[in-house]
């Protein structure tokens, strides 16, 4: 790789983050992180796991108890055709996931459809894989949903895949079930890959349903199906992950990643898995409650706030809201128009307000003019960066 890795860019989350660490009692509404601990049962598996001496070398996929339990998930929950563990390998997080499967299916010079804005992690996965991020719009007034024909349009001899995010990071955009079935249809007219990021698959609100792409009649054979514990089990420093692909070819090769950059996820948090889909379902449906109850906290504080500096609909999934910044807005006492309004409200609230958020230029060149602002901390420190937010903008 080497070189190559120069032209990739650090995320501005990283440099969100170096600048936090200079605030005291900062709000870290920048975190993609919720505000709760990891459940008793997944905290009780690790325990017994350590007590066991459960520390050694373990098979490069995820040891056997976790994969059959993922199988069974995966079956009944997301209602994907998987028949064997053979297809499941687990990983340190859905970030590790999306990295074995690039690297393992893309040839230089790929194409990847993706939406902008995007988390930006996966689109430096797909360029240190060598493939070409295409990006696809997503649209405020579609809900933070692609136009599909427009889609369609990017498809090119060179395109591999269509990464699919939904509940979508940064937008909060569910896409709808008819989304899902004609995205289906591109995928098999134009005999191309899906990967589905399913990370926020159990934060949906509203009574809507999330549906895994793979369920849909075919698709099982072109989808690799990528999750994460992080945000459904609050285990985001615990680092686990896994996806289910039904292609052997492929799935050696992104087995070879897999133990080329771990060996074997740490058996642990492995063991702490399987302690969180044994015993800790209800505790995933009582955070997705209380993240719904954030949401309208969050969106209650931001009417409020009167000025219109910041507006925008709640979303329907995962736990971001991506606010739409006042074009008028200027920091106080500044001249001209910033390079980036997004980056000069994010300067301003980190440094007077001591809230963390994120530009939404840093997810994409669609996302300039938006602020990202995670709600799934704890109610006090929602409440405290909405007041100091208030104090900021009400003027
Ligand atoms: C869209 C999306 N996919 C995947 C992940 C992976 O999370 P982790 O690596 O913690 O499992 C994240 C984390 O923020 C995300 O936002």
């Amino acid at each position: 790789m080497g070189e190559r890795l120069d032209s990739i860019p650090f995320s501005g989350i990283m440099r969100i983050r170096d600048m936090m660490f200079g605030i005291e009692n900062p709000y870290r509404l920048d975190q993609g992180d919720v505000g709760f601990d990891a459940p008793d049962a997944v905290k009780t598996g690790m325990s017994r796991a350590i007590a066991e001496n459960r520390t050694h070398y373990v098979q490069t996929v995820g040891i056997p108890r976790l994969r059959e339990l993922i199988v069974d998930k995966l079956q009944n929950q997301n209602k994907i055709p998987i028949e064997s563990v053979d297809d499941v390998m687990v990983t340190n997080g859905g970030i590790h996931g999306l990295y074995v499967i690039f690297h393992g299916l893309l040839e230089p010079g790929d194409e990847v459809l993706c939406a902008d804005p995007m988390w930006p992690s996966t689109r430096g996965t797909i360029q240190s894989a060598q493939g070409v991020p295409v990006d696809c719009p997503l649209y405020e007034s579609r809900r933070w949903r692609p136009d599909l024909d427009e889609l369609e349009s990017k498809v090119t001899q060179k395109t591999r895949a269509i990464l699919l995010n939904s509940p979508q990071n940064p937008t909060g955009g569910v896409l709808t079930k008819a989304d899902i079935e004609r995205i289906a249809a591109i995928a098999q007219e134009r005999d191309l890959w899906v990967i589905s990021d399913e990370a926020y698959e159990d934060i949906v609100f509203d009574g809507e349903r999330h549906v895994s792409i793979a369920s849909l009649p075919g698709m099982y054979d072109r989808t690799i199906s990528v999750y994460t514990f992080s945000k459904s089990y609050a285990m985001t420093g615990l680092r686990l992950g896994y996806f289910a692909i039904n292609d052997p070819v492929i799935a050696d090769r992104i087995k070879k990643v897999l133990y080329y950059t771990c060996s074997n996820t740490g058996t642990v948090v492995q063991w702490g898995g399987v302690g969180g889909l044994e015993g800790a379902k209800n505790q995933v449906e009582a955070y997705r409650v209380e993240l719904q109850a954030r949401r309208d906290l969050f969106y209650e504080g931001i009417r409020e706030l009167g000025s219109g500096v910041l507006s925008g609909e709640p979303p329907k999934g995962a736990f971001y809201a991506f606010l739409r910044i006042d074009p008028a807005w200027r920091p106080p006492g500044s001249a001209g128009t910033p390079e980036s309004l997004s980056w000069a409200l994010v300067e301003y609230l980190i440094k007077e307000g001591r809230i963390g958020c994120v530009p939404g230029a840093d997810f994409g060149t669609h996302g300039e003019g938006y602020i990202r602002l995670a709600f799934g901390k704890n109610r006090d420190e929602l409440t405290g960066a909405l007041a100091s937010m208030k104090a900021l903008l009400n003027v």
